[in-house]
């Protein structure tokens, strides 16, 4: 069975996606942004191989995160699935980025670059990444007047970018992203047409199936189906921009191959 660690994992399809993974007997590593926090997860503690505590906001905590996940052992995958969506102001982390900027993008890459490199990666995006072109000139939102939903589809956008750099980069990696559709959780509110069971299914069947339709790298789901996303994001020369600059804001590389 698999050892998968999942971000985000005290609420919605992060929690669903690790409930499922549980229940089907694999071994599962939770995430919590604060001892507080963990406590959502009483009931799947007990169950789980461990739970890594930081609020990814932080990048000194996203680097604890990375370290206690790697205490714990070598993932066979993880779901890169922790996010915001519509935060009321650009806000400012303890680094100075934007919030948003820092959970959806910044914390996915920064993890990426600092767990042991795992057979699978998935990161979860969203529809709404078609809206985000055109994010490189400023990407932590230092120049232009704040819009939350604008900033909420680059980084989604960045996201399928760093997914397809890193299958690019990493060819014995399965590197995938995911659009969960738009789900009954917390971020996605009561009237979403979505039920949860279904909004985690694919994320979890790329984590640990052998089907082979699951063995791929560097494309675009939505559920069960592959879809073609924005041009930018399978753009070459913006992944490869996109990834230095990650390395330029958080001062962690990214290993070449
Ligand atoms: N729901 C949708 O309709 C939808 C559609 C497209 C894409 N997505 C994507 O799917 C993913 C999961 O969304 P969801 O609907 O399950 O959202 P959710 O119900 O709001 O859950 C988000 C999870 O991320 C965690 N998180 C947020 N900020 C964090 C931080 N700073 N540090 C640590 N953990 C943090 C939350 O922890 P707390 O519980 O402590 O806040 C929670 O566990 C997101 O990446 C989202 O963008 C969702």
């Amino acid at each position: 069975m698999a050892m998968v660690f999942i971000t985000g994992s005290t609420d919605g399809l992060g929690r669903a996606a690790a409930q499922s993974l549980l229940d089907q007997g694999h071994r599962v590593v939770l995430h919590a942004r604060s001892v507080d926090r963990a406590a959502a997860l009483e009931d799947l503690a007990s169950r789980a191989e461990g739970v890594a505590i930081g609020d990814l906001q932080s990048g000194a905590e996203t680097k604890g995160v990375a370290d206690q996940v790697n205490a714990i052992g070598r993932m066979d995958a993880v779901i890169h699935n922790a996010g915001v969506y519509a935060q009321r102001s650009r806000g400012s982390t303890p680094e100075g980025h934007a919030t948003t900027f820092a959970i959806n993008t910044l914390a996915p890459y920064m993890l990426t670059a600092l767990i042991e490199r795992p057979a699978r990666l998935i990161y979860l995006s969203s529809g709404l990444h078609r809206g985000g072109e055109r994010s490189l000139n400023d990407l932590d939102w230092a120049k232009r007047p704040w819009d939350s939903a604008t900033a909420y589809a680059e980084s989604k956008l960045q996201i399928v970018a760093l997914a397809f750099a890193l299958a690019r980069r990493w060819p014995q990696v399965l590197s995938n992203a995911v659009d969960p559709g738009w789900a009954r959780t917390r971020m996605g509110g009561s009237g979403a047409p979505v039920d949860i069971a279904t909004g985690q299914k694919t994320q979890t069947w790329l984590a640990v199936s052998d089907d082979p339709a699951a063995l791929v790298s560097g494309r675009y789901w939505h559920h069960m189906q592959q879809q073609e996303p924005a041009c930018e994001s399978m753009d070459p020369a913006f992944q490869d921009a996109l990834v230095d600059r990650l390395r330029e804001l958080t001062g962690v590389a990214l290993p070449r191959s």
